[in-house]
């Protein structure tokens, strides 16, 4: 980091917030291939979007075909693909938009250094959690039938580990609730706490 420094501009990151009318924070979301990741962000921007939000979704299948299309499913690859999508989503909150991010991030500590980039409160970390059993039986693109007859080495929660999220903000099983209901108690989550109107 040796003669880089830090520009200061006239516009910041409250002002941008201002303009959009809004908080600017991160939905992380977080769990099993197949447990809903994707399916419930997506229910969460359209209601943040038609009710007036600046939002954008980092999506790990999306962001792994651009930006990362050189990171592999290995542990050090998903480390850094953790990383980018936790420096990228910090441009996102300065630049005073709602994020949501739908990765595995499989690993406690990749979570916790993703946290620590943005402010305290600016990281909402959000489990859907599904039993691997169901998420098996979804089979939403063939992945885990691919992984069972040895297509896929690797695979998360076959043979690579998913840590379980220790304290986030929010544990919605996708298994008792339809998406569309999982999107409305993490709607409820934000306005309970003041984040959205
Ligand atoms: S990670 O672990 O956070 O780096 O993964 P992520 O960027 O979210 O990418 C997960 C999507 O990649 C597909 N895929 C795999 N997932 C897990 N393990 C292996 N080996 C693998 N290979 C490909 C899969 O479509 C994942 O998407 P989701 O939406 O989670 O099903």
């Amino acid at each position: 980091m040796e003669n880089l420094y830090n520009h200061h501009f006239h516009i910041s990151k409250r002002s941008r917030q201002e303009l959009h009318g809004h908080n600017s924070f991160v939905l992380w979301f977080t769990g099993l291939s197949g447990s809903g990741k994707s399916t419930i962000a997506n229910l969460v921007e359209k209601k943040l979007h038609v009710s007036g939000h600046s939002t954008y979704i980092l999506d790990g299948d999306n962001i792994r075909k651009g930006i990362n299309n050189n990171l592999d499913f290995t542990e050090e690859d998903r480390k850094e693909n953790v990383r980018r999508v936790a420096e990228i989503s910090k441009l996102f909150v300065d630049a005073g938009i709602i994020v949501l991010t739908s990765v595995i991030s499989p690993f406690q500590a990749d979570r916790e250094s993703a946290r620590k980039k943005v402010e305290n409160n600016e990281f909402i970390e959000i489990y859907i959690k599904c039993p691997i059993e169901e998420c098996e039986k979804r089979d939403p693109k063939g992945l885990y039938k691919k992984a069972r007859s040895g297509l896929i080495n690797g695979f998360t929660g076959i043979n690579s580990p998913y840590e379980e999220p220790l304290n986030p903000e929010l544990t919605i099983n996708s298994m008792k609730r339809t998406p569309e209901e999982c999107a409305e108690v993490i709607i409820n989550y934000l306005k309970d706490n003041q984040y959205i109107r």
